[in-house]
Order: C-alpha cells, then sequence, then structure tokens
C-alpha cells in the first residue's frame, strides 16, 4: 500500500469524465482502493474519488468513524462506490460548509440533495443500493461529481461564502487540518 499524492483545483485532470470500470474482483482492483483508503486517512478525508489521484475510473470510497476535518459529522461506514448513480429522494436541498482534499485550507457553502439513493457496485462486481441522507448524502454527492469532473466551487451559488478555513473559522483549532 502507498499514499498516493493529491491532485489540486487547476490540473485538469480533475476536470475529466471518469470511465467506467470494466473488470472487478482484480489485484490491480484491490491495490488501488487500498491506496486510495490510505490516502484517505493520512489526509482525514470523509472521502476520495480516484481522479484526486490522477486514475480515470469511476471509483469514489468514503467512510469514517471520527474525522478531525468535520468533528461534528455522524461516522459514515467505510463504502467502495464503483460506476454510481445517485437519484435524488424528494426535492429538499440543503446548504452546510464543505471542504476538498484537492481544495486546501478551504470551505465553501455548497448546496446539496438532503436525501438520495446510490446504487453502483463494490470492488467484488456485486450491487450495491442505499439510500443515505444528511452529511452522508452530502458525501456521495460531492465525491461522485468528482467522476464529472466537478469540484465544489462549481456548485455553489454564493461565492461570497467561499473561504479559507481558518479566516472562516478563526475559533477553531486548525492545526490537524492545514492540508484540507
Ligand atoms: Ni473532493
Amino acid at each position: 500500500m502507498s499514499i498516493r499524492p493529491i491532485l489540486k483545483m487547476g490540473d485538469l485532470r480533475l476536470l475529466r469524465r471518469a470511465e467506467q470500470v470494466r473488470k472487478f474482483d482484480t489485484p490491480e482492483l484491490h491495490e488501488l482502493i487500498a491506496d486510495m483508503f490510505e490516502t484517505m486517512a493520512a489526509a482525514d478525508g470523509a472521502g476520495l474519488a480516484a481522479p484526486q489521484i490522477g486514475i480515470n475510473l469511476q471509483l469514489v470510497i468514503l467512510g469514517f468513524n471520527q474525522n478531525g476535518r468535520y468533528p461534528d459529522a455522524e461516522a459514515i461506514p467505510e463504502t467502495v462506490l464503483i460506476n454510481p448513480l445517485i437519484t435524488p429522494i424528494g426535492d429538499e436541498v440543503e446548504e452546510a460548509w464543505e471542504g476538498c482534499l484537492s481544495v486546501p485550507g478551504m470551505r465553501g457553502m455548497v448546496p446539496r440533495w438532503a436525501k438520495l439513493r446510490y446504487e453502483a457496485f463494490d470492488q467484488y462486481g456485486n450491487k450495491i443500493s442505499q439510500e443515505v441522507d444528511g452529511f452522508h448524502a452530502r458525501v456521495v454527492q460531492h465525491e461522485c461529481d468528482h467522476l464529472g469532473g466537478i469540484l465544489y466551487p462549481m456548485r455553489m451559488r454564493d461565492l461570497m461564502r467561499f473561504g479559507f478555513n481558518d479566516a472562516l473559522f478563526p475559533w477553531v483549532d486548525h492545526g490537524q487540518e492545514e492540508r484540507g
């Protein structure tokens, strides 16, 4: 396993439309996913998409017990989503502060569907499907956006609510989250 460098906004590889994964349960895929989990943990991320490490495949991971970058967020089980499809449930939209490992040190107020159903494959090729809401739904939408070449600032409605984390929230200790 190894920690891979995370691409930053401005790198054109983050703007590509990712390709579908065709082969499941291969040593290469398992190694890639292990590297992604290690990379995400090292950066204290809530999720990570393969394009963020320069791999142009429809593959995202998410999950954490306790997250230093989102200390108030409820835990999300470790999940691998391949070739995912998102369907909103209802029309409720929630706005909340969001960051991205590819946009280090910044936060923006981003509207997301409050509730959704995702369909995807896991790394073994099993079909998985789940209804999620709240922060979990937000992370799924954020990561799946990466597969379409979309970074969260492109979803924002008000750029006045976009800034550096330590300037937006000066009362929070940011020692652990310089990179996110
Ligand atoms: Ni991101």
